[in-house]
């Protein structure tokens, strides 16, 4: 359609119209079962809402969505056809690692192009928007979402959320790409004690520099939609908080797309304590320019109501439901109100060897070898392997928001290993119970019901098959991790620690005395001090994905080398979160080891994770260099190379994520000790020594001021090199204005 033709079918609305298309409805509105995300309350509408609600959430399938949007146009008076939106968080039905995963590839060029493969396939199913990448910045590993997010740094998650965009947007092909809503604007990873669908109360200034940059690289990038989250911020909860939505994201940034609310936000404006009753509540998310109301009757009952009382300008109205008619119009619904959604193209795309290959290499460069003895990489013959724990055999290793996948279609670990090994040197047993209480977890999406743990005597069956599998076994894999229940949506835990009748059964095992590999499966940065000590490697292997098995197994067994380097800090224990490498400095500062008691430390554990951001092994060896600036002083308008030289003195080739960062020595506000400023890939061969350069200009010196302006300043700056944020090499340079 025309731009005029728009404006046109615009001016005959009705109020009553223009505020359906405001309106997004869960699948059971619409005669399909869907999927459920979100609580299920009376929503106090009519059909007559429901003919013109202007979009759905999480119903797929290309017949499906067919058949919907078929019977929805014959009762559609302006024939305005459904927009059909849905969860498709890190694969459809081709389930690649969790974004946690996708954050250590530290790899976005890669993570672009997979997300370009999601587009596809999704689309062909019938998707036409996806509520992704998710771009809120995690410090707190107790809130279960850590797994939706690509880690602690804003460069980093500002440089994913770019390639995620893009790559599911690509051109806005209809049937090809899908459109983009990013969230959850803005800081609900910062919700406070790690509590889901907590509260967040920070500075504008860490706003601005910490949590805000990925999504205004997401809005940069040309994201279509935006969701705002559940939280308040400041007092104000997002969905209705005009600074947020307007002086922002639409002033400041220019974002002129369409914002929707997170499940049924608007309504709990009134559980917040800020909107008396759901006209109130509608008056305060419309005013700050949220333009559609997810699965409440709000905007469906009194919106039109609002503007004929003069609440609400009717252009305003205008402006809102204009929004979501050009991006209906931009994805050619109005040509093809079926967005070509084919099953068969559909099932052919889920076929494609492609999409297979590309989820094993981004599982091979999500995995992050975090503890390595030299009994990896394990040896194919000659050696006695058991498989041991939860993990062992199941193909549920997709993560919370695989909610679109069929997970009895995913490789196994035992199955990987089949592949390696011959059937006289390989046993597999489950061991123990991944969790005491599974009924506390509930259940989500299409996760079904938590199913009871075994009886008491299987129970002790499972142990007495691993005590024996380890007494015969040379080497012992332990295929442990949290169940998929504890991380995701409303996972937050309290202990973060392996649950516990895991970390007995390492206990038990430990006493035979044979090497052990630990495998972990898991949703966030986990506390593994108290079983690391047990431990001759450990790989962190999150949730890798449909076919993230084969990529474990050929790292354990040395056929592809680790790349992965964590993109975030990995706790001591749990008491230490928020633990992140950038965090401010003291007045009393605390050297590792130190004992004093007027510093800044804790009394029974260090300050320090037990893994920092940025680590990660492989089975070459790296050594770097000095860093190495080209010149002492930098003048404002001018740059400086930064060089560091790394050699590979192993045996294999391996993958070095080199990297830089920076810190202002003394800036007019208290500067974090260290910031990412840049990082590069690169690929050594045996005894190869590549040199990287790096290079610094004035916008990476730059920084929030306490009265919110982004200057950079003069003085003296460390810029440091190396493989993680903790072995690092430091050299100093002034900049003079
Ligand atoms: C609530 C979640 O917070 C959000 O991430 C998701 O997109 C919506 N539910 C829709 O399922």
């Amino acid at each position: 359609m025309k731009d005029h033709e728009l404006q046109e079918l615009l001016s005959r609305m009705t109020l009553e119209e223009k505020a359906g298309q405001l309106v997004q409805l869960d699948g059971a509105c619409f005669g399909t079962r869907g999927i459920t995300t979100g609580p299920q309350e009376a929503l106090g509408i009519t059909q007559e809402t429901v003919d013109m609600a202007g979009s759905t959430l999480n119903v797929l399938g290309a017949d499906t969505v067919r058949r919907i949007q078929e019977n929805y146009l014959k009762r559609s008076r302006l024939g305005i056809p459904l927009l059909f939106m849905a969860d498709i968080i890190y694969g459809y039905k081709t389930i690649f690692p969790i974004p946690l995963g996708l954050g250590c590839t530290w790899n976005p060029e890669l993570i672009g192009r997979d997300y370009a493969f999601i587009g596809r396939e999704s689309a062909a199913d019938g998707a036409m928007v996806t509520f992704a990448p998710m771009l809120d910045l995690v410090r707190d590993a107790r809130w279960g979402r850590c797994m939706e997010s690509t880690g602690e740094d804003p460069l980093l998650n500002s440089r994913y959320g770019e390639a995620m965009v893009k790559g599911l947007q690509g051109d806005m092909v209809p049937g090809k790409n899908i459109a983009s809503c990013i969230k959850h604007y803005a800081a609900y990873g910062a919700v406070e004690a790690g509590r889901e669908y907590n509260t967040v109360d920070m500075s504008e200034m860490r706003l601005r520099q910490d949590y805000l940059p990925a999504y205004k690289a997401g809005v940069d990038a040309g994201c279509r939609m935006v969701m705002s989250s559940f939280n308040v911020l400041n007092g104000i909860p997002a969905t209705a908080n005009k600074h947020l939505m307007v002086d922002i994201l639409r002033d400041e940034w220019g974002f002129d797309g369409t914002v929707i609310t997170d499940f049924a936000s608007i309504y709990e404006l009134i559980m917040h304590g800020v909107a008396a009753d759901e006209k109130e509540a509608a008056l305060m998310a419309f005013r700050a320019q949220t333009d559609v109301d997810m699965q409440t009757g709000c905007y469906a009952n009194n919106l039109a109501d609002l503007v004929r009382e003069g609440k609400i300008a009717e252009a305003d109205l205008d402006r809102a439901c204009m929004r979501v008619l050009k991006l209906k119009n931009e994805l050619g619904l109005f040509e093809d109100p079926y967005y070509q959604a084919d099953a068969l193209k559909a099932q052919e795309i889920i076929n494609d060897p492609a999409g297979k290959e590309a989820a094993v290499q981004t599982a091979l460069e999500a995995c992050v070898l975090l503890k390595n003895n030299g009994v990896l990489p394990l040896a194919k013959t000659g050696v006695r392997t058991a498989l041991i724990g939860p993990y062992a055999d199941t193909g549920d290793m997709l993560g919370l928001w695989a909610i679109h996948a069929d997970r009895s279609h995913s490789v196994t670990l035992r199955q990987a290993f089949e592949q390696k090994l011959s059937p006289e040197n390989f046993r597999c047993c489950t061991g123990c119970k991944t969790l005491d209480d599974p009924a506390e977890l509930g259940d989500f999406g299409n996760i079904p019901v938590v199913p009871k743990n075994p009886d008491e005597e299987t129970v002790r069956q499972w142990e007495k098959e691993a005590i024996e599998a380890a007494e015969w076994a040379d080497v012992i894999v332990l295929a442990m991790g949290e169940h998929t229940l504890q991380t995701g949506e409303g996972g937050s835990r309290t202990d973060i620690t392996l649950p516990a009748p895991q970390k007995e059964l390492i206990r038990k095992l430990a006493a035979y005395h044979k090497p052990m590999v630990l495998v972990l499966f898991n949703g966030r940065p986990m506390a593994l001090s108290d079983v690391e000590p047990y431990t001759d490697a450990l790989l962190e292997a999150w949730f890798p994905g449909i076919y993230g098995a084969l990529a474990v197994t050929d790292l354990l067994f040395g056929d592809a080398n680790p790349s992965g380097r964590l993109s975030v800090s990995m706790p001591y224990t749990t008491g230490q979160v928020p633990v992140y490498y950038s965090h401010g400095r003291t007045g009393r500062p605390c050297a590792p080891g130190q004992r004093s008691r007027f510093t800044s430390r804790y009394l029974d554990a260090p300050n320090e994770p037990l893994y920092p951001f940025g680590y990660g092994l492989g089975y070459h060896k790296a050594v770097y260099g000095e860093t190495k600036p080209d010149k002492t002083c930098m003048k404002s308008g001018e740059t400086l190379t930064v060089s560091v030289t790394v050699r590979n003195d192993g045996d294999r080739e391996g993958c070095e994520t080199v990297q830089l960062y920076l810190h202002d020595c003394a800036a007019a506000v208290a500067r974090p000790v260290k910031e990412l400023k840049d990082f590069r890939r690169i690929v050594l061969k045996p005894g190869e020594e590549k040199t990287v350069q790096f290079t610094i200009d004035e916008e990476m010196l730059k920084y929030v001021h306490a009265d919110c302006s982004y200057a950079a300043e003069a003085g003296t700056f460390e810029v440091m090199t190396g493989p993680d944020s903790e072995r690092l090499s430091c050299a100093v340079f002034k900049y003079i204005q």
